[in-house]
């Protein structure tokens, strides 16, 4: 009889839930929107959407899973009332994962390209520097075996399930990423620049605050907490016994939160220090920091710990990513864990060469742009939004108090996914297909 794995503990649980949610959202992404959105009011706004919009959301993706102990698919089935096939915003969630995943490894790829350049050391002029990226991107076969290689890391680390694979994982990965965070945080700190990043990054300048920020920054918490395609679903149904489902949501958001912060404070001086535009886009870790690093003192040691931080944090991101996948046909078509690792990680290592082969495009559009937006832009607010609507319209009030509790806290936090988070998700939505 198959019997469903099972966290060793809570903390396990947290380690492996902080590990899907910090990755190349906290270290990449997030720096540069702050940066874009003119710095401290656009993190004002990014809290105010974690704590409305994310923790929210966070709780009730929790609390499917580990009330159903099901995959995606299973858990909005057995949420089910009337004809409406609920299931289906789980099949969705496991396509979004799907497609997710498949250009994070190619990203994921291109961080391990230049972790081990950072061994052998940057050198040259600004502009040869650069031409590393673009030569990277013009070499398809380059970027299939490193894509190759981190679904194969991925692959072997989720074959070995819950415990041994993604909760060992988490428990080493995720203290190396935070002891090599704080060693970059103390090295930004000892720069010259300090004080201006310091300054940009705690006082407010409304002026950049535009009405798209308020969407960015909810679109960016969404997706940095990993919400809207069912990873945490999935973790969630890995708990059972007595969880405190608010506290570890709380814990989780903190977290992801905190190390996306000081993600900015490491970047940040290193930008000012060098008169870099802080707001210099996607290409800042790639183009202008090995730059950086090429030309300051001990910086062949800052960009080892640096390109290993980010490759630990896209690491544990992408095993949940393929985790969605792999419970779904677990649970739905019987299949060993090992069966169920090797055909959607095929699957996805195929999906991923369109991503891989730069020139490839739709209509001029790369494939790994288009990947990102359909996901990110519309799948994610998407899937939020119905798995707030199921929460907060199709489950009693008294099964959910049984489970999450009635505190006052608990009860603000659910009414938030009853009837803030889905309005402002609903906003995003709309924003997105361009309706106003
Ligand atoms: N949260 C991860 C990051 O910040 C990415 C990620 C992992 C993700 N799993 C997810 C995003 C599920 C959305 C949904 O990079």
């Amino acid at each position: 009889m198959y019997s469903r794995d099972h966290w060793k503990s809570k903390l396990g649980f947290i380690l492996a839930a902080v590990g899907s949610a910090v990755g190349l959202g906290n270290i990449w992404k997030f720096p540069y929107v702050v940066g874009k959105n003119g710095g401290s009011a656009f993190i004002a706004i990014y809290l105010a959407c974690v704590i409305l919009v994310g923790i929210p959301i966070l709780i009730v993706e929790i609390y499917l899973g580990k009330k159903s102990q099901l995959n995606p698919v299973g858990a909005f089935r057995f949420f089910q009332k009337g004809k409406v096939p609920f299931s289906l915003i789980g099949y969705a969630g496991v396509l979004c994962g799907i497609i997710i995943l498949s250009y994070y490894s190619v990203i994921t790829g291109w961080i391990c390209h230049y972790l081990m350049l950072s061994f052998r050391g940057f050198s040259g002029s600004e502009t040869e520097i650069s031409e590393i990226f673009t030569a990277l991107n013009a070499n398809p076969w380059l970027n299939i075996a490193w894509h190759t290689f981190v679904m194969a890391a991925v692959m072997m680390i989720l074959a070995k399930g819950v415990r041994k694979g993604i909760e060992a994982a988490s428990k080493i990965l995720m203290p190396m990423l935070g002891v090599l965070l704080l060693v970059l945080v103390c090295y930004s700190l000892t720069l010259d620049g300090m004080k201006e990043a310091w300054r940009f990054l705690t006082y407010p300048d409304f002026s950049r605050v535009t009405g798209s920020s308020f969407l960015e920054a909810l679109g960016t918490s969404f997706f940095t907490l990993s919400l809207g395609m069912g990873a945490m679903i999935t973790y969630g149904s890995y708990l059972k016994g007595e969880v405190n489902i608010t506290k570890s949501a709380v814990q989780i958001a903190s977290i992801d939160t905190l190390i996306a912060f000081l993600s900015g404070i490491v970047i940040f001086p290193i930008v000012f220090t060098n008169n870099l535009e802080p707001s210099a886009g996607p290409g800042l870790i790639f183009k202008t920091l090995p730059v950086l690093f090429s030309k300051m003192p001990g910086g062949h040691i800052v960009s080892i710990a640096f390109f290993a931080l980010v490759l630990f944090a896209a690491i544990t991101s992408a095993i949940s990513l393929l985790e969605v996948a792999t419970s779904f046909m677990v649970d739905e078509y019987k299949c060993s864990r090992t069966k169920a690792v090797l055909i959607m990680g095929t699957v996805i290592w195929l999906l991923g060469i369109l991503s891989a082969v730069s020139y490839w495009n739709v209509a001029g559009t790369p494939f790994l742009d288009l990947f990102d937006k359909i996901a990110s832009c519309y799948m994610l607010p998407l899937g939020g939004l119905c798995s707030a609507l199921v929460f907060g319209w199709a489950i009693s009030k008294k099964q959910k108090y049984s489970e999450i509790g009635s505190k006052p806290i608990n009860k603000i936090l659910l009414f938030a996914a009853k009837y803030i988070s889905p309005v402002l998700l609903l906003l995003v939505f709309i924003k997105e297909i361009g309706l106003f």
